[in-house]
C-alpha cells in the first residue's frame, strides 16, 4: 500500500532493520525455525525509505519481494544474522530488531541426513542458546546517540501482565524502545494487521490501535525521530 509522507525526517539518517525468522541447521535438509514472515520488518524498511533514510534489511528466510531503494542482506542462522547486524549498526543512527532470532541452536550439526533407527527410537537434541543480539549492541552500543528498538510478542503469565513483563525485557536488553504485541488471544504470525504499545526506556507508553503494518512502521519511526539527536 503506498504511504504518502511529505516529510524526509529520516533524510541522511542510516537505519537497519532485521526481519523474518532464523533458522538452525540440524543436518543439510532439517532446520528448527519459527514463523516469523518477515512482514513487520520489511514494512519499517518501506516506511524509512519513504522517510529518506539509507535502509539496510537484514532479512532472515523471507519470502517476500526486495523493496525498492533499501539494500537487503539475506541471512539464515542467528549467527549470521547477528554479524550482519552488528557490521550495519557501526554506522547506524537507529536499529530496529523486528526479526525473530531463533533462541537456541543444536549444538552439533550433522553433515549427513539424519536416519532413522529400526528399533523405533528417536534422536535426542541438545540445544544451546544463542547470542542475545538486542542486548548486545544496547549494552555495547557502536554509536553513544543511536537509537535502538526492539519487538516483543507477550502473552501474560502468573509472574505479570503483559505490559509488566514487557518493562521488564526493556529494561533487560537496554534498548531505547520496545514495541509490545499481546499475542495472549491468538498469534499475529502471517497476519497483514497488528495491534501494539510503544514502551521507550524513559516511561513513555503509545497505544497503537489496530491497524496496517505500515502504519505502526510508521509510528515506530515517529518514535525514533523524536529521540535523534
Ligand atoms: N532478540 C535478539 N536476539 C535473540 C533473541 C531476541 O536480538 N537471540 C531480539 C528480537 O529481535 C526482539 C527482542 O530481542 O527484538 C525480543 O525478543 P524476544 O524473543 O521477545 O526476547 P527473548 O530475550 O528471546 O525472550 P523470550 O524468552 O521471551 O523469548
Ligand atoms: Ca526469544
Amino acid at each position: 500500500s503506498a504511504t504518502v509522507t511529505a516529510v524526509h525526517d529520516l533524510a541522511g539518517r542510516q537505519v537497519v532493520v532485521s526481519a523474518g525468522g532464523t533458522r538452525e541447521r540440524l543436518d543439510p535438509v532439517r532446520f528448527l525455525g519459527n514463523r516469523s514472515s518477515g512482514r513487520q520488518g520489511y514494512a519499517l524498511a518501506r516506511a524509512a525509505a519513504a522517510r529518506g533514510a539509507e535502509v539496510t534489511l537484514v532479512a532472515a528466510n523471507v519470502a517476500l519481494p526486495d523493496p525498492a531503494g533499501v539494500k537487503v542482506v539475506r541471512v539464515e542462522s542467528t549467527a549470521e544474522l547477528r554479524d550482519a547486524v552488528l557490521s550495519a549498526a557501526a554506522s547506524a543512527d537507529a536499529v530496529v530488531m523486528a526479526a525473530a532470532p531463533a533462541d537456541f541452536r543444536p549444538v552439533t550439526t550433522s553433515e549427513v541426513k539424519i536416519k532413522k533407527a529400526d528399533d523405533g527410537s528417536a534422536p535426542a537434541i541438545t540445544l544451546q542458546q544463542n547470542p542475545d543480539i538486542l542486548k548486545e549492541i544496547s549494552t555495547h552500543r557502536a554509536r553513544p546517540e543511536s537509537v535502538i528498538v526492539g519487538f516483543a510478542a507477550e502473552t501474560g503469565d502468573a509472574t505479570g501482565s503483559v505490559l509488566d513483563l514487557a518493562r521488564a525485557k526493556l529494561a533487560r536488553k537496554g534498548c531505547d524502545l520496545l514495541v509490545v504485541n499481546d499475542v495472549s488471544g491468538g498469534a499475529v504470525f502471517g497476519s497483514t494487521d497488528n495491534e501494539a504499545v510503544i514502551l521507550g526506556a524513559d516511561g513513555s507508553a503509545v497505544d497503537v490501535p489496530h491497524g496496517s503494518k505500515s502504519a505502526l512502521a510508521h509510528l515506530i519511526w515517529d518514535q525514533v525521530v523524536t529521540r535523534l539527536s
